[in-house]
């Protein structure tokens, strides 16, 4: 049976080499590389989903992406973003077809840990419940810990995003380890009614070493693939990874 593994494209890093120059001038007709044409290609390549995380220090992805992007593309877009009043508020306007909940901390180079939904419950509950009932499905970024699983299912998230970050920058016994907690947490949320999601440094070459993992429904992935990008071109990228998606075995 063929893998039914979903991709989502995390554009972030396009948007990154885009404000490396152009983040004072972003009405400059020289302003690269676009965001949109990056979406599109990346769907026509076969990605089921483009991601983009608005954050609060707005050091990649702008307000008015978002609203580009949602306007434009042609499969569903996942906003992640941090529990503020101010991103929910553009969340609600601009209707993510998904909102993946991600902690959030200023001085951080990328998202370092999961969420602590278990601890931030009441705060949580209320903004996944102003997206749900807004018809925006909404997933929580949390590290395999069954805690925390349980605690997005009880406050009403559709789906989690196991955090892969640990997997992915080990090896080994230590890998091993991780995908262990990360089976067990996969198989709690499935029990629990989730939607089980991953993401956070995954590549080509890690991935078979996630394959242990069941139930996974989609992946969220940015980096490697805005890098290998640079090399062989973003489609050519895309392409690459859902090659190695293919072999996620059935389950
Ligand atoms: N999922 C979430 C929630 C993230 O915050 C990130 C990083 O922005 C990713 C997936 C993608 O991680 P990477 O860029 O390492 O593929």
């Amino acid at each position: 049976m063929p893998s039914n593994l979903l991709l989502g494209v995390n554009v972030d890093h396009v948007v990154t080499l885009r404000q490396a120059r152009y983040r004072q001038m972003l009405d400059s007709p020289n302003a690269a590389p676009s965001v949109l044409a990056a979406a599109l290609l990346a769907e026509q390549a076969g990605a089921h989903s483009i991601t983009i995380h608005l954050r609060a220090d707005r050091r990649h992805i702008q307000d008015a992406d978002v609203f580009l992007l949602r306007q434009e593309i042609k499969t569903k877009l996942n906003l992640e973003m941090g529990n503020t009043a101010e991103i929910l508020a553009i969340a609600l306007k601009a209707k993510p077809d998904f909102v993946c909940m991600v902690p959030e901390n200023r001085e951080e180079v990328t998202t370092e840990g999961g969420l602590d939904v278990a601890g931030q419950r009441e705060a949580l509950k209320a903004t996944v419940q102003a997206l749900e009932a807004h018809g925006t499905r909404v997933s929580m970024f949390i590290d395999p810990d069954p805690a925390q699983v349980r605690a997005s299912a009880e406050i009403g998230a559709s789906m989690i995003e196991l955090h892969t970050g640990t997997f992915a920058n080990h090896i080994g016994a230590e890998r091993a380890s991780e995908v262990a907690r990360l089976q067990a947490a996969a198989a709690l949320g499935k029990s629990l009614g989730l939607q089980i999601n991953a993401g956070h440094g995954l590549t080509t070459s890690n991935l078979p070493d996630l394959w242990p993992v069941p139930h996974l429904a989609e992946l969220n992935i940015g980096h490697h693939i805005v890098s290998r990008a640079i090399f062989i071109g973003l489609e050519a990228a895309v392409k690459e990874m859902l090659a190695v998606m293919a072999t996620y075995p059935a389950k």
